[in-house]
């Protein structure tokens, strides 16, 4: 069986070559700051340091949103691929249990973490939504499914179920007010709520400043 090093290294290296060129703010440059985000998180709150990174690293394997939708697709790649390390069954299961949950799933949809380890990568993975980065990961992802920036005739939608999350195409300020903003009361941490502070109060100032500048008062 490999060792807990060697896991983690080779899935470093699995995620790196998966998330090559990607274009809509999920690359490896994602997972990397998430996985940093994590273990910073992970030892103030004295959470496995293991179960934490693997999921981190493996987070967006398989994103729904690029799977029409599948939500099982991510949980199902993390857990063949452990498998073939020969990582331990609870760690796979663990890790498995933290990737399918850890999505946000819409204004209205309560999205709880069942462990310490889920509720640190989900912080991790919510701050990187969020602030300077936050902002330039959106509009990324905005521009890969070619959508439009703003509408002022397009309000945002506060969705009540996942299903009716997924459908939406609207304009990427509304996906502001549709998540981004809604994230810093959803933190699971202290510490990352507090990091989260910092990062909701940026989003408020540029989005006060966009609209300024839209209205030529700026
Ligand atoms: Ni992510």
């Amino acid at each position: 069986m490999a060792s807990t090093e060697n896991i983690i290294e080779q899935t470093q290296k699995f995620v790196e070559n998966e998330l090559e060129g990607d274009g809509s703010g999920h690359d490896w440059w994602h997972i990397h700051r998430v996985r940093n985000l994590a273990c910073t998180l992970a030892e103030t709150e004295g959470a496995d340091l293991t179960v934490t990174e693997l999921a981190a690293l493996l987070h967006d394997i398989a994103d729904w949103k690029f799977h029409n939708g599948d939500d099982s697709a991510g949980p199902k790649k993390a857990g063949d691929w452990l498998k073939t390390l020969g990582a331990d069954t609870d760690t796979i299961a663990h890790v498995c249990e933290i990737i399918s949950t850890i999505s946000y799933k819409g204004a209205g949809v309560a999205t709880p973490m069942q462990t310490l380890e889920g509720k640190v990568v989900q912080d991790a993975d919510r701050l990187d939504a969020i602030g300077a980065v936050g902002i330039a990961r959106t509009f990324a992802y905005g521009g890969n499914k070619d959508r439009l920036i703003y509408h002022p005739e397009q309000a945002p939608v506060l969705h009540h179920s996942f299903e009716e999350y997924k459908k939406n195409d609207g304009h990427t300020i509304n996906h502001f007010y549709e998540k981004l903003l809604l994230l810093k009361d959803r933190m699971n941490t202290a510490a990352g709520r507090k990091m989260a502070e910092e990062r909701h109060r940026f989003m408020e100032l540029y989005l006060d400043q966009f609209f300024r500048e839209w209205n030529g008062n700026a």
